[in-house]
């Protein structure tokens, strides 16, 4: 996914704090406060105010997650009713508003909770709406005392939004000297301080987020809904490229979907596979391979390439495109196979 220069700027302000901290004692403290404030106001946040039906809209736009976005129907509903409550001074209900995204890897997690974010800022309920998304990197530190300044830190950048945990198990790590612990309380702390501030949300594998949740007695009835994303089916993966081709004005030649879905990955496939991301991955080595088949036509300068073959992505370029990610099988003979249902 492209970074934003500005994010990539205000990250680089952020390591070099964390690094003054660890290095430069207490005036290393002091300038990396400045930095953090700085790097802090250049934090992208979600502009354009949206409406809460586009944000819906968006939403149900999503190919397939039919049991997502019925959660997320009755999660909205839940909070109108809240806030309505609220503006009666009724007493708001018990039960937090953090969550757990159970699903592999582009699953849609990341999507989903970055239209929450803004869903909740189009009913009032969070002023700023923005995602702040990190992992055990961005909370754990790798000496004494420095994990629970960073873990703050990350609170404090998602206040008023959503601070978005990937892969929150890795915060459980319970080996000895380790800090993910230590984060996880002061999580814990920070989530009860800011509840009108704050929502979290911890995602990652199904199978090890069970696991995390059990870690600590806390943790489970903190979280108080759990949405599971299941891996997307082979059709759904065609829809979902075809969106990226929508989106950025290409389309298929002749034969390149049956080639698309012949390179997408079989339903059997492993939890390492990568969904959604493994389309979007496809897709860009595709306009890739693409961009060197236009530009190795014999004679015809690329100034003299029409709209439509500018446009057009054939199947030999899905073929280039899985063969460089390497989406082929280890085995011999699957490999053999593999190749055969390419050639078609
Ligand atoms: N249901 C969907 N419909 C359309 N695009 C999707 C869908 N799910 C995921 N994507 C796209 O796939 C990519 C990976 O999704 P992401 O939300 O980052 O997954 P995760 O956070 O679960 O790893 C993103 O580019 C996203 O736009
Ligand atoms: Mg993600």
């Amino acid at each position: 996914m492209p970074r934003n220069p500005l994010e990539e700027a205000s990250r680089a302000l952020r390591q070099l704090g964390d690094r003054l901290r660890e290095t430069a004692g207490p005036e290393g403290e002091w300038i990396a406060e400045q930095l953090e404030r700085i790097s802090t106001r250049e934090e992208p946040r979600t502009d354009g105010d949206r409406s809460l039906g586009e944000l819906q809209s968006e939403l149900d736009g999503l190919v397939g997650l039919e049991t997502v976005k019925e959660q997320m129907h009755a999660l909205v509903a839940f909070l109108q009713v809240q806030s309505r409550r609220k503006e009666h001074g009724l007493r708001e209900a018990a039960t937090g508003q953090h969550l757990v995204f159970l699903g592999n890897p582009g699953t849609g997690k990341t999507t989903v909770a970055r239209l929450l974010a803004e869903m909740y800022r189009a009913m009032g309920l969070l002023k700023r709406g923005h995602l702040v998304e990190v992992d055990r990197a961005g909370l754990v530190g790798e000496y004494v005392g420095t994990t629970a300044v960073k873990t703050d830190r990350a609170i404090r950048r998602a206040l008023d939004g959503v601070l978005f945990i990937d892969e929150a198990y890795a915060l459980a790590r319970g080996e000895s000297r380790d800090f993910g612990p230590e984060a996880v309380e002061t999580l814990l702390k920070r989530m009860e301080d800011h509840r009108h501030r704050l929502v979290v949300i911890v995602a990652g594998y199904p199978r090890l987020m069970n696991r995390f949740l059990d870690s600590n007695p806390g943790l489970r009835s903190r979280f108080s809904r759990e949405i599971d994303f299941p891996d997307y089916s082979t059709d759904e993966l065609l829809a979902i490229t075809a969106k990226f081709l929508a989106e950025n004005e290409y389309r298929l030649g002749e034969g390149a979907a049956e080639t698309l879905r012949r390179v997408l990955p079989k339903p059997e496939r492993s939890e390492g596979f990568g969904n959604a991301r493994f389309a979007r991955t496809l897709f860009e080595q595709a306009l890739n391979a693409q961009a060197l088949r236009l530009a190795r036509v014999e004679g015809a300068a690329l100034a003299d390439l029409d709209r439509d073959e500018l446009m057009t992505l054939r199947s030999e370029d899905f073929i280039a495109a899985a063969r460089a990610i390497g989406e082929v099988p280890r085995d011999p003979e699957a490999r053999r196979s593999f190749w055969r249902r390419l050639a078609g």
